[in-house]
């Protein structure tokens, strides 16, 4: 009995061991930049993830590449790293007319998110900015206050 329960405790560990070790290897696929921030930070990382899945996944995609010539990318996107939370009009407001992304002109509507509160776009833009590969780091509810209030018509 004893060297029963022993071996099965030792095959659960083996099985346990193998599946977690598949888990992170997987994780290792997409590389993302949660390594550097802090708690609070993570949190706001993987609650934007929710959001974007909802919100800007149809059109930016998992990957985050966007959709060929009709929609930009997010990662390694020139254009939001050169200014993260002014991206934070682009996600409340919307947005149209032709734009430059990594040297493509691109030049679709993008829809405006008017409901999302402050904090939900500190979220997504920590989500967008620290994904992917993308390495921009903290974003604050002041920067993203900040960048909404210059200009909110
Ligand atoms: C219906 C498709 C669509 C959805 C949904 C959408 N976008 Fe966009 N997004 C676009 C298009 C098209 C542009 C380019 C706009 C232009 O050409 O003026 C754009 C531009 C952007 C840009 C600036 C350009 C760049 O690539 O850096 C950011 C940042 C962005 N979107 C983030 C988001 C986020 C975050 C969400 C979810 C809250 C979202 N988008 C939802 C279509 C979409």
């Amino acid at each position: 009995m004893n060297r029963y329960t022993l071996c099965l405790g030792l095959i659960i560990l083996l099985v346990t061991g193998l599946t977690s070790c598949g888990g992170s290897s997987e994780k290792a696929n997409i590389p993302n930049n949660v390594s550097a921030l802090s708690n609070k930070e993570r949190q706001y990382f993987t609650n934007g993830q929710q959001l974007y899945q909802t919100l800007c996944v149809s059109c930016h995609m998992v990957s985050g590449e966007g959709l060929g010539k009709l929609i930009p990318p997010l990662k390694n996107s020139d254009y939001l790293l050169a200014n993260v939370p002014g991206a934070a009009r682009i996600i409340k407001y919307g947005m149209k007319g032709p734009m430059m992304v990594n040297k493509v002109e691109y030049n679709q509507p993008m829809p405006a998110n008017p409901r999302l509160t402050n904090l939900e776009i500190v979220e997504l833009l920590t989500y967008i900015s620290n994904n992917w590969g993308n390495e921009h780091g903290a974003v604050t509810l002041a920067e993203v206050a900040e960048n909404l209030k210059e200009k909110a018509d």
